[in-house]
């Protein structure tokens, strides 16, 4: 039996996504791998109005890793549609729900096109000061970590910053999440359709972080089982190293 929301518990304010499991969705029911994707985006519009709705401060979901430039070049294709069919078919809600979009992520080989779709969502809700909705596009973390690595060694080799003075805090500055200041680190990490690895996931930022896996593969996932998720999170005891 799935555990309900407390109203007396904390929720978590940053909750970071990966949004698994439209291939196997589609294909389970003979559909092209792309169908899967495509009701993949109607599951985030869902479960962004939820987390607006409980005023959770930052969703951050995984949409491109660097990885996936490697899956066959049609499914690519479609993937790099999606920042388009965003302000197609979420923008109403984004706005009526005053969700800002950001971006975590790497211009390198995206197309112009997709990047000015992403850059457009990102524009049109600008002054909206409600959800953070971080989109995680073309994203690696463990090249969010080298190029944090360059840039520092870069500002030490220019005589700007003395090695001894590098630190977990100065560090998280040279990531690309740095604009989330203080909400940095998701506080709970979801990931669907029964996979437990973090495929190159916010490394660094989940380092205290709770993780919950369920089973439901991404296109059904829904209100009902984002709160199975939440309240999972507000069961668990977060120590961060201490007893
Ligand atoms: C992983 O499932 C999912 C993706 C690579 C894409 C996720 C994108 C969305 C849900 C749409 C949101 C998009 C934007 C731009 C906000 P999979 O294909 O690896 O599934 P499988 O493991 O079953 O093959």
């Amino acid at each position: 039996m799935a555990k309900a929301l407390n109203p007396e518990l904390p929720l978590p304010q940053h909750v970071a996504i990966i949004m698994d499991g439209n291939g196997r969705w589609a294909e389970e029911r003979g559909l092209k791998r792309t169908e899967g994707h495509k009701e993949g985006l109607n599951a985030l519009k869902r479960t962004i109005v939820a987390a607006a709705k409980l005023k959770i401060k930052v969703l951050t979901v995984y949409a491109f890793s660097t990885e996936n430039w490697a899956r066959p070049k049609r499914e690519v294709q479609y993937l790099m549609s999606l920042p388009h069919l965003l302000n197609q078919k979420v923008m109403p809600e984004l706005m009526k729900n005053n969700v800002r979009v950001c971006l975590t992520g790497n211009r390198e080989h995206v197309p112009d096109k997709t990047w000015s779709y992403i850059e457009s969502a990102v524009k049109k809700t600008a002054d909206n000061d409600g959800l953070i909705l971080n989109i995680a596009f073309n994203y690696g973390s463990r090249l969010e970590i080298v190029k944090a690595c360059q840039s520092l060694a870069k500002e030490a080799a220019e005589g700007q910053l003395d090695p001894v003075d590098i630190d977990e805090e100065s560090f998280s500055q040279h990531l690309q999440t740095a604009f989330l200041g203080d909400l940095q680190d998701p506080d709970l990490l979801i990931r669907s359709s029964g996979e437990i690895r973090l495929s190159n996931y916010l490394l660094w930022q989940l380092a205290y972080s709770e993780f919950v896996f369920t089973d439901t593969k991404w296109p059904d996932f829904d209100e009902d089982v984002f709160y199975a998720c939440l309240a999972e999170f507000q069961h668990r005891q977060r120590r961060f190293g201490k007893v």
